[in-house]
């Protein structure tokens, strides 16, 4: 299969999102943009579309998708009830990187929802796939267009590197703003439960009702024996080929470790880390720097294409630099345990 790429244009929105409707609405697959990272869709109301995608991403069928709709109105079609205090989260994120799970409907095929009654939904804010999604005139169904297990892609070449082949199409909307997925959120007793914290925050979330994160993910990922809510939180994820060790805590410490790596031979490191830091390290090193320290958007918009830099670039071992979890840096350091397979050392203060 020949995959082709499709920029956003006038031609686009005019004619081309018609065709990719088409093959869409005949449960063929097309990659597309969001807000937070490329989604590899298809028709959310057909099985067999749903089926294709956990082959094209070589993924477990019991993790659900999540479906995309263009417009928040669309819901109350696939779900049997919204509550007020949803409805309220959806008027003020939406168009945007929060997912929320609602009870489904019949229409909404078992193998969309990996098996559950359940189903999570989302409107995201790229108006590519809005109009998409309204050319397809079915809602779309769309994991991230990664290979399971590899970093997700914030960029139309990273989709490419992993899909060329195996799906027809890939709308090109540049790269993604937020760079890390959504948040996916459930309401239990009137109280906001983080199934996955991303995009939109435990702080944010808070304005609205009392919010906690489901505990099976607060030590960063799931342990054997737990059962996580979002059951996509129990597997390997974003992980890049070389081993990756995560430092945290006292800023001091943190920048004297990596330092310390910065001189040894013994193996070609790599190194992810903070402006501040980088500016302390030797010239000549495998480098990617992910942001300034204080500016946590930068570091969440440069994850996943700094983890794939060193698939690029390929080293022995990579040193990164993590953050705090507060804000964005809950979503961050979640990704970061993930990707490092629990490899996060927490440097303390004397
Ligand atoms: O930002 C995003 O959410 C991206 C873009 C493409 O929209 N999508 C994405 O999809 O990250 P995916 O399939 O890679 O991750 C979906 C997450 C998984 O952790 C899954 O277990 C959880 O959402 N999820 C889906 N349906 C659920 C449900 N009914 N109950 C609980 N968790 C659910
Ligand atoms: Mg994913």
């Amino acid at each position: 299969m020949n995959t082709e790429m499709v920029k956003v244009d006038e031609d686009y929105y005019r004619n081309k999102v018609f065709a990719l409707g088409e093959i869409i609405r005949h449960g063929g697959l097309v990659a597309f943009p969001t807000e937070t990272v490329y989604g590899l869709g298809g028709n959310a109301l057909d099985g067999e579309a749903a089926k294709r995608i956990y082959a094209a991403k070589g993924r477990p069928s019991d993790n659900p998708l999540i479906v995309h709709v263009s417009a928040p109105s669309e819901v109350e079609k696939y779900v049997k009830e919204v509550t007020p205090l949803e409805k309220k989260l959806m008027d003020a994120f939406w168009p945007g990187p929060l997912t929320i799970v609602f009870p489904k409907k019949d229409m909404i095929p078992m193998e969309t929802s990996g098996g559950l009654m359940t189903i999570a939904i989302r409107c995201p804010r790229s108006e590519a796939t809005r109009a998409l999604i309204r050319a397809a005139g079915v809602p779309l169904a769309g994991p991230s267009a990664n290979i399971s297990t590899r970093p997700s892609p914030t960029t139309a070449e990273d989709v490419l590197h992993d899909m060329d082949g195996r799906i027809p199409a890939i709308v090109d909307g540049g790269p993604c703003e937020v760079g890390l997925e959504s948040t996916v959120i459930g309401i239990e007793n009137g109280t906001i439960v983080i199934y996955r914290p991303g995009g939109i925050t435990l702080e944010m979330l808070s304005a609205f009702a009392p919010t906690v994160v489901d505990k099976a993910i607060l030590s960063g990922g799931v342990k054997a024996g737990e059962h996580p809510k979002a059951p996509g939180m129990k597997y390997r994820h974003y992980a890049p080929k070389a081993p990756l060790t995560v430092y945290t805590g006292n800023t001091d410490k943190v920048e004297s470790e990596i330092l310390s790596f910065a001189q040894k031979e013994d193996e070609k490191y790599g190194f992810f880390v903070s402006r501040e830091t980088a500016e302390k390290l030797p010239e000549g090193l495998t480098l990617f720097i992910w942001g300034s320290r204080k500016d946590k958007e930068s570091f969440a918009h440069n994850l996943f294409s700094g983890l794939l830099y060193f698939n690029k670039h390929p080293v022995d071992r990579i040193i990164g630099e993590g953050t705090d979890s507060k804000g964005l840096g809950l979503a961050i350091m979640n990704r970061l345990t993930k990707a490092s397979g629990y490899h996060i050392v927490v440097e303390k203060k004397d």
